[in-house]
């Protein structure tokens, strides 16, 4: 595995191999195979952390399924209720769905227990979600998680998709920031 990765202020090391995220995602994709078998489900891989996990999934399902992209964009409500989230490019009718939600990283669990009850409201036939990491001393807003390939320590992770400051999505391992940073 390669050596150090400085972005900005920061240095990362290495933490998770290609050779075992790729392990870990065809045995999450052999779980959905079964699971899914004749059910149809559309994946909902969400932009832009997930793109790598998604494509890397989809590849190794083999049962008919669909897939779509969307983007979750965030903004201040016009009351004191907080940041409202709205999903751009959700043009599939989820109604009577099966549906799975495909996430690069659970941490506070904010984004999706906001996101969650919109997709709800449309009363898919069920809904469940598969994440690449989840990291659980960081998560406040549970957020009940079906798949997951890796629970890691709470601490900033890049590459595979994941970025720092938009950088560092196109490192094929996992890095974590460095124990002294
Ligand atoms: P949440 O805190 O669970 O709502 O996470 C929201 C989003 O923050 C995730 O979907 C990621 O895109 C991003 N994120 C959270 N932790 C990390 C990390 O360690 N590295 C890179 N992005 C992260
Ligand atoms: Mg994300």
């Amino acid at each position: 595995m390669s050596a150090l990765v400085t972005l900005f202020d920061k240095t990362f090391e290495p933490f998770l191999p290609e050779s075992l995220i790729q392990e870990k995602i065809k045995e999450l994709a052999e779980e959905i195979n079964k699971d899914y078998a004749g059910k149809k489900p559309l994946f909902i891989a969400i932009l832009n952390g997930s793109f790598m996990f998604a494509a890397d999934l989809f590849k190794a399902i083999n049962i008919e399924a669909e897939i779509c992209f969307i983007k979750l964009a965030s903004y201040k409500g016009a009351k004191s209720t907080g940041n409202v989230i709205t999903a751009i490019g959700l043009d599939n009718d989820i109604n009577n769905r099966h549906v799975i939600i495909l996430e690069d990283i659970i941490d506070t669990g904010k984004t999706l227990s906001q996101f969650l009850p919109q997709l709800e409201h449309q009363q898919p036939s069920s809904l469940k979600i598969a994440v690449l990491l989840h990291k659980p001393d960081a998560t406040i807003h549970p957020v009940h998680i079906d798949y997951c390939c890796f629970s890691i320590p709470n601490r900033f992770v890049l590459g595979y998709g994941l970025d720092y400051d938009g950088f560092g999505r196109n490192l094929k391992e996992i890095y974590q920031l460095k124990e002294s940073e």
